[in-house]
C-alpha cells in the first residue's frame, strides 16, 4: 500500500475523517433509522461516523471484527479502522499497578508484563495501548500517581522505555505486539495541589531536566504515539502546544510519533479560554500539530472550512493524515484489517497459566517492606487475627483494569486459610466502631494482629486527587486498639498513593503492597511467612503530613539549606512543626536480609568530558537469608548555571545475593550521566565537584567526589 497515492484519493473530509477517535457504539447504528442520541448530540452525521480513523476501547475479538466488518462495508475506500484502548497493567491478567511495578526496580518485569499484556490484548484486535504513563509526579494527592512511575526521571524512564519495548517488541506488524502511546505530553503530574486537570506551571529547566525526561526517554525506545495532557503549559493547553508539539517533539526530538488529544481535550480548550469557539480550537490545534483528536469533533465540523477559507494550509492536514496511514501501514492493518482479532486465540492466551505465572513473579517483587521490627516474617504456627476492609476482598487489580476480573481473585482470608493458618478472627472491620466487645476477645486469643488496610481503588486514579491522605474512615483505630491489647501489628496495605502513615507507625512492621493484581494475596501470602524475602523499593516519597508535600528527594539545595551542623539557626528553609524529611523516601525498602555496603572505589578522581568513569562496590549479604537488593547510584552536581539538585538517581542494578554472599557491583558513567539542560533544551555541562553516592536508598550511601576539569566558567572566558 503506497499512502502517498491513498492520500491522494481522499476527498478533504475523507482526510479529517481519518484524524478522527470514536468509541465503538458509534458504529453501532441503524443505518436506515434517523441519528439520534449520543451520535446526535456529537453533531456528526452517518457518513462521518464511517469515515473516521481508529476507535476508543474494545472489549473483545467479537466486537472488533463485527465493527471493523461493518465500517469496511461502507467504508468507500477500504481504510482499516486502528483499534487503540488503555490496557495499563495488564489485559486480563492483570499485574501490579504501574507505581507498584517501579517499585520492583526491575526493568525485565516492565518488559515482561508489557509483553503479556500485548499478547493478551492483541487478541481482541486492539492495536495500539494508551501506555505507557510517563509523567512524573510528586504530588501525592493526585489519583494518578497509581499509573505513574514515581517522582524520579530516570526510573520512570527506564520503566516507560522498557514498557514501550515489551508492547512493540519485535514489529508493530507482527500479531501480538502493539503499538504504544506515550501520555499525557506534558507534565500533567504537576497539576497544581495535585486537584487532577488543574493548571500546570513549571519552569522550562524543571520542563527538561525532570518533566520531559521520561516520555523522551520513551520516544527514544520507538514509541509510535503520543498523547497530549489535560493541563496547560505556560498558559497554552497541552493539545494545541505548538511548543510541545512542534518545537520539542518533532524538531527537537526527532520524532514522528502520531499525536492524539487526550479525551474531548481539544474541545475543552474553549474551558481553558483559548478558543473562542470549536472552529478556532481546530485552527490551533492543526497548526499546532495535533494528529488524531479523541471524542470530540471540532476537526471534523470545522477544518474544511479552515482550509477552503484559506486560513489553514492544506500541508498541514496532509502531514497529520500521512502520519496516521503510515501507522496503520506499520500496523499491517491494509493487509490484515482484522489483525490480531481471534476468538481462538482468545481463549487460548488469554489469562493462561503461564502468565498467571509471571503475575505472582512480578507481584512477589513490586512489594515494599516499609517497617519491620523483626515481626516479619510470620510463622505458620502463631495465631492469627485478620481484619480490615481487605482481609476478605478480592479487589487488588486497582484502577485501570477494566478487562480483569476480580471474581478470579482470592481474598487473603481464602488464602490464608489454604494455607492452614490459625486465624482467632476474621472480620472486614473498617474502624474500631465495628467490632464489638466479643469480637475483642476473639481478637485477644490471638498472638499478630495482621491488618489488611488501605484505599479503596476508585480513591485513585484518574480524576479521583484527596486532600486528605491518611487511611480513610478511621482505620488507624484498629491499630490502636491492637496496640492497646500488646498485640504483635502487622499493616498489610492496599492503596494507590504514597498515604500519610503517620498516625499507624505504632503498627510492628508494614508492608506496602499497592494494587498488586491477580495473583496479589498468594504473593502478599508468600512474602509475610517468608517464601519469599521483599525487595521493592519506594518509586515516590511518603510525607509526614500532606503540610509537606511536594516532598521528593532530587529537591533543590536552597540558599538556606538545614544542614546536620546548623539545626539551631532560625532563618532556614524549613518548617516550624516537622522535619524537613519525607517519613520514608524513595528508594526506601527493607529485606529480610541485611546488606552492607563497602569499598567504593571509582577509576578516575578528575576526568575531562570525554571520560567514561568506572566504579565498582561490594556488596555483602550479612544474614543467611537469600535476596535481592536493589543497589542506587546518585550523583550530585555542585556547580553549574542553574542550581542542580541534591542527589539524582543515575543508575540501579537489581542483584541477587545468597547468604553471606558478596558481589561487587559495576557502574560505568560518562557525561551524559552528569550534564543538564539549560532553559532551550540545550545539554551543557560546567567544570567542578561532583558527588558520587551509591547505597540501599536515596538516603544512605557510600560517597565519593570527583571534579570535572577542562570546561571553563563563565569569569574564566
Ligand atoms: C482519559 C485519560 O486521561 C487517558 O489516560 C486515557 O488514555 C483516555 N481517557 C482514553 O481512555
Amino acid at each position: 500500500m503506497n499512502v502517498d497515492n491513498l492520500l491522494k484519493q481522499l476527498t478533504t473530509k475523507e482526510k479529517i475523517g481519518q484524524l478522527l477517535q470514536l468509541a465503538p457504539f458509534y458504529f453501532d447504528i441503524d443505518l436506515k433509522a434517523e441519528v439520534a442520541g449520543r451520535i446526535r448530540s456529537l453533531n456528526i452525521d452517518r457518513e462521518g461516523i464511517f469515515m473516521s480513523g481508529s476507535v476508543l476501547g474494545i472489549s473483545n475479538a467479537s466486537e472488533m471484527i463485527k465493527v471493523q466488518q461493518k465500517y469496511l462495508d461502507i467504508n468507500k475506500h477500504k481504510i482499516p479502522l486502528m483499534f487503540m484502548a488503555d490496557i495499563i497493567h495488564g489485559y486480563e491478567t492483570i499485574f501490579p499497578v504501574p507505581i507498584a511495578l517501579a517499585s520492583s526496580f526491575n526493568p525485565l518485569i516492565a518488559f515482561q508484563t508489557a509483553r503479556i499484556s500485548a499478547i493478551e490484548a492483541s487478541t481482541a484486535g486492539i492495536h495500539v495501548t494508551f501506555s505507557p504513563m510517563a509523567d512524573l509526579s510528586r504530588d501525592p494527592r493526585w489519583g494518578r500517581v497509581v499509573e505513574s512511575f514515581g517522582e524520579d526521571p530516570y526510573l520512570a524512564g527506564v520503566f516507560s522505555a522498557q514498557m514501550v519495548k515489551g508492547y512493540q517488541n519485535d514489529g508493530i506488524e507482527k500479531i501480538g505486539n502493539l503499538a504504544a502511546c506515550v501520555k499525557h505530553f506534558a507534565a500533567y503530574g504537576a497539576s497544581e495541589a495535585g486537584r487532577d486537570y488543574n493548571t500546570v506551571d513549571v519552569s522550562k529547566t524543571a520542563l527538561y531536566n525532570m518533566y520531559l525526561k521520561s516520555y523522551k526517554t520513551a520516544i527514544d525506545a520507538g514509541a509510535k504515539m503520543m498523547m497530549t495532557a489535560f493541563n496547560v503549559l505556560d498558559g497554552v493547553p497541552a493539545t494545541i502546544n505548538k511548543f510541545l508539539l512542534r518545537t520539542v517533539l518533532r524538531d527537537q526530538w526527532k520524532s514522528d510519533a502520531v499525536t492524539i488529544s487526550d479525551y474531548d481535550s481539544l474541545k475543552q480548550v474553549l474551558d481553558h479560554g483559548c478558543a473562542e469557539n470549536e472552529k478556532d480550537a481546530a485552527y490551533r490545534a492543526i497548526q499546532a500539530g495535533l494528529d488524531i483528536e479523541m471524542a470530540s469533533v471540532c476537526y471534523v465540523n470545522y477544518l474544511e472550512e479552515l482550509i477552503d477559507e484559506g486560513i489553514v494550509d492544506i500541508k498541514k492536514l496532509d502531514e497529520a493524515v500521512l502520519r496516521v496511514l503510515q501507522l496503520k501501514k506499520d500496523l499491517g492493518l491494509f493487509e490484515d484489517s482484522f489483525k490480531g482479532a481471534s476468538i481462538d486465540r482468545e481463549k487460548e492466551l488469554v489469562r493462561s497459566k503461564e502468565h498467571l505465572k509471571i503475575s505472582k513473579k512480578v507481584a512477589l517483587e513490586s512489594a515494599v517492606l516499609l517497617k519491620n521490627e523483626q515481626t516479619l516474617p510470620l510463622n505458620k504456627k502463631q495465631k492469627i487475627a485478620l481484619i480490615g476492609p481487605y482481609a476478605k476482598s478480592k479487589s487488588t487489580n486497582g484502577p485501570w483494569s477494566w478487562h480483569g476480573k476480580i471474581e478470579h481473585n482470592l481474598s487473603l482470608e481464602e488464602v490464608f486459610n489454604n494455607n492452614d493458618i490459625n486465624l482467632t478472627f476474621v472480620s472486614d472491620a473498617e474502624n474500631i466502631d465495628q467490632l464489638s466487645q466479643q469480637n475483642i476477645t476473639q481478637i485477644e486469643a490471638s498472638e499478630v494482629v495482621v491488618l489488611a488496610l488501605g484505599e479503596d481503588a476508585r480513591l485513585s486514579g484518574e480524576a479521583h486527587s484527596r486532600s486528605d491522605i491518611k487511611l480513610p474512615n478511621h482505620q488507624d483505630t484498629l491499630v490502636k486498639l491492637a496496640r492497646s491489647l500488646n498485640k504483635e501489628i502487622v499493616v498489610i496495605l492496599f492503596n494507590g498513593r504514597p498515604l500519610d502513615l503517620s498516625n499507624i507507625m505504632d503498627s510492628n512492621a508494614i508492608l506496602e503492597t499497592w494494587f498488586l493484581g491477580s495473583r496479589a494475596t498468594e504473593a502478599i501470602f508468600d512474602l509475610i511467612y517468608g517464601h519469599a524475602n521483599p525487595s521493592g523499593k519506594l518509586p515516590m516519597s511518603f510525607p509526614r503530613t500532606v503540610g509537606q508535600i511536594p516532598v521528593y528527594y532530587n529537591h533543590l539545595n536552597t540558599g538556606r539549606p538545614l544542614t546536620d551542623n546548623n539545626q539551631n539557626y532560625e532563618y532556614l528553609s524549613r518548617f516550624l512543626d516537622v522535619e524537613n524529611t519525607p517519613l520514608f523516601s524513595f528508594g526506601h525498602g527493607l529485606s529480610y536480609a541485611s546488606f552492607k555496603y563497602s569499598d567504593l572505589e571509582i577509576s578516575q578522581i578528575e576526568f575531562d568530558v570525554d571520560t567514561t568513569l568506572r566504579l565498582s562496590i561490594n556488596v555483602t549479604n550479612e544474614s543467611q537469608i537469600p535476596g535481592h537488593e536493589v543497589v542506587q547510584l546518585y550523583i550530585r552536581d555542585h556547580v553549574a548555571k542553574i542550581s542542580r539538585p541534591v542527589k539524582e538517581l543515575k543508575k540501579f542494578k537489581k542483584i541477587w545475593l545468597e547468604g553471606k554472599q558478596t558481589q561487587t557491583v559495576v557502574f560505568e558513567l560518562d557525561i551524559h550521566d552528569l550534564s543538564y539542560f539549560d532553559s532551550n533544551g540545550n545539554e551543557t555541562y560546567d567544570s567542578g565537584k561532583f558527588t558520587i553516592m551509591v547505597g540501599s536508598n536515596s538516603q544512605e550511601t557510600l560517597n565519593i567526589d570527583i571534579w570535572l576539569k577542562g570546561v571553563k566558567h563563565d569569569y574564566q572566558k
